[in-house]
């Protein structure tokens, strides 16, 4: 039997050695050696593949004559998932599936692979046994006759299972703790996390299979193990939410097979996630009475419109420096909006604290947040409670002026569907817009000042 033969690579500029070296002689950059099999004794047994078909050569083909029927997706019962991933499983994809430790990637995971029913689904496991899965698969309460459990962690050997299972998706948790027996380096090293894609990359292509990789976050929100990984996969996943509260958002951040703007959301229950097919309703507090420093912004998260409550606290700086801080919004973001009001509308907020928070610990990355946030900062300021029928939609431009958004009407049509009686917007949004079409009024503004002076003047 040849011998598997490793070598280290500089992942800046490519000089090889034989060994491990802290500082590239080459580039002078340090940390950058990673070893790679350059060559693999005896050939590896990806199920599906023979060892003869990477080595036919493909032809050119016309556009036109690739046939279609290799759209066909497969079906998945989480319809929040499904839409994600742009309407269902691609056969043969590999989607990458990351989030924070404790977020909910393995009770996701469990659940797709116990909600399958149509398919032979394998789930594999390095993180936990077979009795810790068994026991969340109780309490998830799902029942998969055709659902089975691997925990192991070498590739060789669970190719070899699937080789005589035969499933139809695999779901590996997690890519950190595999390890390929070519490499020599710890699992979750990078070059193990690699050789380990690389091998499953392999599999799915060749056999048609889909795959799913979990895939642990850093703290910095970046994915643990090298960028290549999400070069490598098809679809990149993200799970994220605060682990204090029960909301979950799955996105993507990239999907070669689909829009990367859709957004899930699940709820994290005793009994594992559940979809949230309305999200506007929990994300909106029902109060008994009026508070200041609440306003409500319609958002759109990818395409789905969404009602999210904003809310702010201004009081005056208990210390020499005015604290600034925010929860499911961007800091810097925030610093803008309070130079906007400070420099252009003349709010002194230079000296007071500012806390700012996103009900349901959600972040949002639209822009069209902007003027409810403004709003529910001037409201704390002013100590006047806005009316909670009452809803924002508009950006807020560096001078001061209200911009406009995308998708106004589905904005607007559903703050109308939801029992809001009153909509603010940009004036700039008002091209195109049949405002007789709606019964909620739709008051249309070009600057803070006149939001200002409509709300609390
Ligand atoms: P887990 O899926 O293990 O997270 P990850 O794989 O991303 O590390 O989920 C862990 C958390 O989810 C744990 O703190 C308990 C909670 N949980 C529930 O609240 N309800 C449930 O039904 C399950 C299975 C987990
Ligand atoms: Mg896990």
């Amino acid at each position: 039997m040849a011998k598997t033969k490793t070598t280290y690579f500089c992942q800046n500029c490519g000089t090889q050695s034989a060994k491990w070296i802290g500082r590239c002689p080459s580039c002078n950059e340090w940390n950058t050696y990673v070893e790679e099999v350059v060559s693999k004794g005896d050939d590896l047994k990806i199920p599906g593949i023979s060892s003869t078909s990477t080595q036919r050569a493909s032809k050119p083909q016309l556009v036109n004559e690739i046939s279609l029927s290799e759209q066909h997706r497969i079906k998945v019962y989480d319809k929040e998932l499904s839409r994600v991933l742009g309407g269902g499983l691609v056969p043969g994809s590999l989607i990458l599936f990351g989030g924070e430790p404790g977020i909910g990637k393995s009770t996701l995971m469990l659940q797709v692979a116990l909600n399958m029913k149509n398919l032979k689904v394998l789930y594999v496991s390095g993180e936990e046994s077979e009795q810790q899965i068994r026991i969340r698969a109780e309490r998830i309460g799902i029942n998969n006759p055709n659902g089975y459990i691997l925990t192991e962690t070498a590739t060789q050997n669970i190719f070899k299972q699937i080789e005589l299972l035969q499933p139809n998706l695999v779901i590996v948790d997690s890519i950190q703790t595999l390890h390929s027996a070519y490499i020599e380096s710890s699992p979750g090293s990078v070059s193990q996390i690699r050789e380990c894609t690389l091998e499953l990359m392999r599999y799915a292509k060749e056999s048609g299979t889909a795959v799913f990789l979990v895939g642990h976050i850093t703290k910095d929100g970046s994915l643990a193990g090298p960028k290549v990984l999400e070069h490598m996969v098809d679809t990149v996943l993200q799970f994220e939410g605060d682990r204090n509260h029960v909301y979950r958002l799955l996105r993507t951040t990239k999907n070669r097979f689909g829009s990367t703007n859709e957004l899930g959301i699940y709820e994290m229950q005793g009994s594992g996630l559940r979809e949230v097919t309305n999200p506007s309703e929990i994300l909106i507090t029902a109060r008994e009475e009026l508070v200041s420093g609440v306003a409500i912004a319609a958002t759109m998260e990818g395409l789905r419109p969404m009602l999210i409550e904003t809310q702010a606290l201004v009081g005056s700086a208990a210390y020499g420096t005015p604290q600034r801080s925010s929860t499911g919004f961007d800091l810097r973001r925030l610093a803008m909006l309070l130079a906007v009001l400070e420099k252009r509308c003349g709010f002194r907020l230079g000296i007071k604290d500012v806390f700012l928070n996103i009900a349901g610990g959600i972040k949002v990355e639209d822009p069209g947040i902007d003027l409810a946030l403004v709003c529910a900062i001037l409201s704390s300021n002013e100590d006047i409670p806005i009316s909670p029928k009452v809803c924002f939609a508009g950006e807020v431009g560096l001078s001061g002026e209200i911009r406009p958004v995308n998708r106004i009407d589905q904005r607007i049509s559903e703050a109308q569907k939801l029992g809001f009686e009153h909509i603010f917007i940009s004036k700039y949004n008002k091209k195109g817009l049949d405002v007789k079409s709606y019964h909620i009024k739709i008051t249309m503004v070009g600057k803070i000042e006149e939001v200002f002076g409509l709300l609390f003047g």
